[in-house]
């Protein structure tokens, strides 16, 4: 069994899971990364995996075990963005965001929680948004995803933490990658949404552009992996971003949980 802590990151070949990925592995991590386009790397191992497939999930997760005997920790990064309004996205292009942001999330963490169950050990990283706490317009499936991100690991860290397991959510504000250019936009001219719609598209556009270095998301997630317990959620974003989390939300979420852990007697 591998000496080094191991971690799997979706979403490798661009981005905030690419930075990550050379960083934690510059940092004596063994990592791990799974996304469609597979991306040579000199410092960590790219494998092609879909999230939105099982069996490529099942696959990577056991060629993971395989390799190294166990996996320490699990960032669920993989994600794509969307543009749109509720009337004219499509219910194809929804279903291909729900599958990528939550059910890809799902996914990957059932096929690693058995792992980490039996070694009574591992930490669970999930990568949300503000979009997670706040419906935003244009982006209604999008936040939809997200705050299901949100539900499920709330839900996740009260089953398994007897055995072990840390997870937790990282609410993201802008972030200058390429996020823009992976999304799924529609906008179309005759629509009476486009004038708005397209309006409100630059605004996020100029967000990203100006947003967070990713390596600030990076440096966090290293620091989240050598805490020993981890927080319901965390949040990287601006001053504006977080305030608004802050007032949206005021209710620290280690009250809520301590209620539901009373609640359900856990
Ligand atoms: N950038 C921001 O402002 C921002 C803000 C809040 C939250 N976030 C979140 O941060 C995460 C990373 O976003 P990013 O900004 O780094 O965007 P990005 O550069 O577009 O990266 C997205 C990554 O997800 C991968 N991916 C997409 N579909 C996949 C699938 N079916 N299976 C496996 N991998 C898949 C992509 O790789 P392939 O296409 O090669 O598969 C890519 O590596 C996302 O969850 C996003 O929602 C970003």
């Amino acid at each position: 069994m591998s000496d080094s802590h191991v971690v799997l990151i979706t979403g490798t070949s661009s981005g905030i899971g690419k930075i990550t990925a050379e960083r934690l592995a510059t940092r004596g991590f063994k990592v791990y990364g799974g996304s469609r386009s597979n991306q040579d790397s000199r410092d960590f191992q790219s494998l092609e995996m879909d999230v939105t497939c099982t069996r490529s999930v099942k696959e990577t997760v056991a060629q993971i075990m395989n390799n190294e005997g166990k996996i320490d920790s699990l960032i669920n990064n993989a994600g794509i963005s969307m543009v749109s309004s509720v009337e004219d996205i499509s219910i194809e292009t929804v279903s291909q965001i729900m599958e990528t942001n939550f059910l890809g999330t799902v996914r990957v963490s059932k096929a690693v929680l058995p792992h980490m169950r039996v070694r009574n050990s591992g930490k669970i990283i999930n990568i949300s948004s503000i979009g997670g706490f706040a419906g935003l317009p244009y982006r209604s499936i999008y936040s939809a995803s997200k705050y299901a991100v949100e539900g499920f690991t709330e839900a996740l860290r009260l089953e398994v933490e007897k055995f072990g397991i840390e997870a937790c959510t990282l609410q993201l504000g802008s972030v200058h990658t390429d996020i823009k250019s992976n999304r799924e936009e529609n906008l179309t001219t005759e629509s009476p949404y486009f004038q708005e719609g397209s309006k409100v598209a630059r605004q996020f556009n100029r967000e990203v552009d100006r947003g967070l270095a990713p390596e600030k998301v990076s440096k966090k997630i290293e620091q989240l992996l050598h805490r020993t317990r981890l927080k319901p959620r965390y949040r990287v974003a601006n001053a504006y971003q977080k305030t608004f989390g802050f007032l949206i939300r005021p209710i620290p979420s280690t009250v809520i949980e301590w209620l539901l852990r009373r609640h359900y007697k856990l």
